[in-house]
């Protein structure tokens, strides 16, 4: 059973509940729930989470202990418990079957459409080193797409930026067609090239090793690199802002959250998996003087 608005908080103690509230009906943030994900978002209120950043388990590609998914579900779900103009980053890749690629990404691309999102934009994660394997007839897989699902326009937008080369330098019209001067505007002609831009859309990261200092994460067989969690939730919310992963897996989110200093969290269907996150998040959340042990977590 869901419920709905923030009359339902108390946010001093952080706990969620309803006026009355009945057992199984209360939700606390800063804490990993040991459960099917699907079962956390029904006792979420609606309209509750600034942004989730996840990547989901896909196409059986490792075990994870036996657990799957139904990503409709899912994807109905997240979009009622969205804030509006709040985000999702969906992390996923496909995998080959007999020479054909699953196109699963894109499957959940239009679940997510379906259930009411927006397809923001199209990321890409590159890994710097992937994982050397041959790869037949085709290129060595490199990326997994980091989908961006908005709910409406996005109501925070923290870009990364980067130097640019020209800074200082005036705007040229670079290429002159036919049709005109390419696709330079003629009022930014002659304008000064700021010294900062956006960065593009497609992200580079180390994997393995150094892309966690926490030796326990690697327990775990699937986990983000560190930096690519901050640079999405840094961009998407602001300080206290509520971020959830539907599949914490070993507490890469959870983390990177905490010493971001927003709100968080999450739902992980493996006990082991949970104990991996405790441990690996318990030095982090004593520093940030947030109680680290409760029933689930
Ligand atoms: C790709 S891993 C996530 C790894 C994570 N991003 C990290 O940095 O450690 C996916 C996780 O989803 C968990 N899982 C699978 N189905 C689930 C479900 N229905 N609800 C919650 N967790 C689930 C798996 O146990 C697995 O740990």
């Amino acid at each position: 059973m869901s419920f709905r608005g923030s009359r339902f908080l108390t946010t001093k103690s952080h706990e969620i509940t309803r006026k009355k509230p009945k057992k199984n009906q209360v939700l606390q943030l800063n804490k990993i729930y040991k459960e099917n994900c699907i079962e956390t978002l029904h006792r979420m209120p609606d309209e509750f989470v600034d942004m989730t950043i996840t990547s989901p388990p896909y196409d059986d590609l490792r075990e994870y202990n036996g657990y799957h998914f139904p990503v409709e579900e899912i994807a109905a779900s997240l979009f009622h418990k969205t804030k509006t103009g709040g985000v999702v980053i969906w992390v996923v890749a496909d995998r080959t079957v007999n020479g054909d690629e699953t196109l699963t990404s894109f499957e959940h691309a239009f679940a997510f459409r379906k259930a009411g999102f927006k397809v923001h934009d199209t990321m890409l994660y590159v890994k710097n080193n992937p994982i050397p394997s041959d790869c037949g007839r085709r290129y060595r897989q490199a990326f997994e797409y980091m989908f961006c699902f908005a709910k409406g326009s996005p109501k925070t937008f923290n870009p990364l930026t980067e130097p640019t080369k020209s800074a200082g330098q005036k705007i040229k019209a670079f290429r002159i067609t036919e049709a005109g001067r390419g696709n330079v505007p003629d009022e930014d002609i002659g304008r000064q090239i700021k010294t900062e831009r956006k960065v593009s859309n497609i992200f580079s990261y180390n994997v393995g090793t150094s892309s966690s200092g926490d030796k326990i994460a690697f327990k775990h067989p699937a986990i983000f690199p560190e930096k690519l969690v901050e640079d999405q939730i840094s961009t998407w919310t602001d300080p206290d802002d509520i971020v959830y992963d539907c599949f914490m897996g070993s507490g890469t989110t959870a983390k990177v959250a905490h010493l971001l200093k927003r709100q968080w969290l999450g739902s992980e269907i493996s006990a082991e998996y949970v104990e991996i996150s405790r441990k690996r998040l318990e030095p982090y959340l004593d520093k940030l003087n947030i109680p680290p042990r409760n029933d689930n977590f």
